[in-house]
């Protein structure tokens, strides 16, 4: 089993409703949600090419690339659409208090 890495990553306010965010943890650089009062986190960068996905848009708990519109489903990381045909990482959230922690691996 890999290795738990929780890191506290932003406050619930900082993500603005029906929303996402770009962070930045260490090096990584990841997306975070919010979709009907639950938290999501994902990798910021598309698998199609050189688009950050908190530049798109998120509906229906997916997010929609900005450059060529695929969408990933924000809880699993998975690829819905062409033109895409590899997964994002989708990362465990967890909420401490208003605290967002995420559990990069
Ligand atoms: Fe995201 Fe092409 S770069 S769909």
């Amino acid at each position: 089993m890999a290795a738990e890495n929780w890191q506290d990553v932003c406050a619930t306010s900082d993500i603005p409703e029906d929303d996402v965010i770009a962070q930045t943890v260490g090096d990584q650089e990841i997306a975070l949600y919010e979709v009907e009062g639950s938290y999501f986190a994902t990798d910021n960068l598309c698998t199609h090419g050189q688009a950050r996905l908190s530049e798109g848009f998120l509906e229906d708990g997916e997010i929609e690339c900005p450059l060529h519109q695929g969408r990933f489903c924000v809880k699993s990381g998975k690829a819905m659409c062409a033109p895409l045909t590899e997964d994002i990482r989708a990362y465990p959230v967890k909420i401490s208090g208003d605290r967002v922690w995420v559990d990069l691996g």
